[in-house]
């Protein structure tokens, strides 16, 4: 089987110059027009593989190959465009075009499919828009209500259901739910975004267990005032109620007993944001994630009794919000070993490994058996401009992703 790598890094190129930044910076918030015409892009390369596409109620993407047998439960791939700000250009789209090219390799060797292959492009698994993540595959999977979905309001006020029109999508929500049997199974191809495979020296990851994100809003009110005439004793001030938080948030993660918590104080937001006025509210976002739910929980609770006291210590009026509170995905144990007896068939080295980052395929767990592609990157830098894999580990991992995706289609 072919790959056309150069075709392929082309197009990746390509998408990362459809930004809301200075390239090589890529951004793309959900249903922005950046978002929108890489969305545009995507699909045009889509039907020019011969694709049949669809869209649900909330701009999820599906891109069909139509097998011999129409019947039979279609194997899925995909990933997401969404990029979060200051990203770079691989995280998700490798998913996304790489199976693109997956599928045009298999096409060109003659390849008819017994199931169909589905292409899925996941709205916003970013969850720069709305402060929640994996939308589109939280609502396929049943596992976000549409009810609570369209309460989601962004940092403007304005809801999903405004987001989701300007987007073009139409439908109630509670349409996008996936009915059961909808897959054989779910395989994503990622960029590993840690520095494991790299080190290693190793070609490919194969995700046996993805970790347990969790998402706390905190809104902070105090009182401000004039930086000059408000005296220092009886200040109210919301940001440093916030930066005791934050630093809470090191504290809990870091003593936490298991070496895989992690967490991040990623927003903090402060008003009016004048450097002569005492900051009156504050707005964090905290992110929390291990590999084990229980001390994941432990450490989310011991930040939320923190925030208790340092808002009561400073007189900060203050709101919670789990956001939310997600238990990990344990990969499908026979697609681990398909991808893997792969692996070993093409010579390619590859490793059973965990990911620590989320993506869709924490939700597709919950649709049908789902593992993940991993291939290298340099430093394991992600979210970040300089993210990077070179085009000969992408194109292993592609020629992975279609060996796969033939094996599953065939049976
Ligand atoms: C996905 O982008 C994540 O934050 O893990
Ligand atoms: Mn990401
Ligand atoms: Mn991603």
């Amino acid at each position: 089987m072919k790959i056309d790598q150069s075709r392929l890094q082309k197009e990746i190129d390509a998408l990362a110059l459809i930004t809301e930044a200075k390239p090589p910076v890529v951004t793309r918030v959900l249903f922005s027009e950046a978002d929108m015409r890489g969305r545009a892009l995507v699909k045009k390369l889509c039907r020019a593989a011969g694709l049949v596409l669809r869209e649900d109620a909330v701009g999820n993407i599906f891109a069909r190959w139509d097998g011999v047998d129409k019947k039979l439960p279609a194997v899925a791939t995909g990933s997401h465009i969404d990029a979060i700000p200051n990203a770079g250009k691989y995280d998700g789209v490798v998913g996304v075009l790489g199976a693109i090219e997956a599928i045009r390799a298999l096409r060109k060797t003659g390849f008819q499919p017994k199931r169909s292959i589905e292409l899925i492009i996941f709205t916003s698994e970013e969850p720069t828009r709305f402060g929640i993540g994996c939308l589109g595959s939280r609502l396929l999977g049943g596992v976000l209500l549409s009810k609570r979905a369209a309460a989601l309001k962004d940092r403007d006020g304005k809801n999903l259901e405004f987001w989701r029109t300007q987007g073009g999508c139409a439908g109630r929500l509670d349409s996008v739910k996936l009915p059961k049997n909808s897959y054989a199974a779910f395989v994503e191809l990622h960029i590993e975004q840690g520095p494991v495979l790299e080190k290693g020296k190793i070609s490919i990851g194969v995700v046996e267990k993805i970790a347990a994100p969790s998402t706390l809003r905190v809104q902070l009110v105090g009182v401000g005032g004039h930086a000059g005439a408000t005296l220092m004793p009886g200040r109210r001030d919301a940001l440093l109620a916030g930066a005791e938080i934050a630093l809470a948030v090191e504290w809990s993660a870091t003593t936490s007993g298991s070496p895989d918590t992690v967490g991040t104080t990623g927003v903090f937001r402060i008003e009016p944001g004048a450097v002569n006025s005492v900051p009156c509210r504050a707005q964090l976002e905290i992110d929390l994630r291990d590999t084990n739910v229980k001390t994941r929980d432990a450490a989310l609770r011991r930040i939320e009794a923190e925030v208790k006291k340092i808002c009561a210590r400073r007189k900060i009026e203050f709101t919670m919000e789990r956001l939310n509170l997600d238990p990990p995905a344990i990969c499908d144990a026979a697609l681990v070993q398909t991808v893997s007896g792969i692996c070993r068939a093409q010579k390619i080295p590859c490793k059973k490994m965990i990911s620590r980052a989320y993506h869709d395929s924490l939700f597709m767990a919950q649709v049908c058996p789902t593992t993940m592609i991993f291939i290298p990157c340099f430093k394991g830098y992600s979210h970040r401009p300089d993210e990077f894999s070179s085009p000969a580990q992408i194109e292993k991992g592609v020629r992975v992703l279609a060996e796969t995706l033939a094996s599953i289609a065939s049976r």
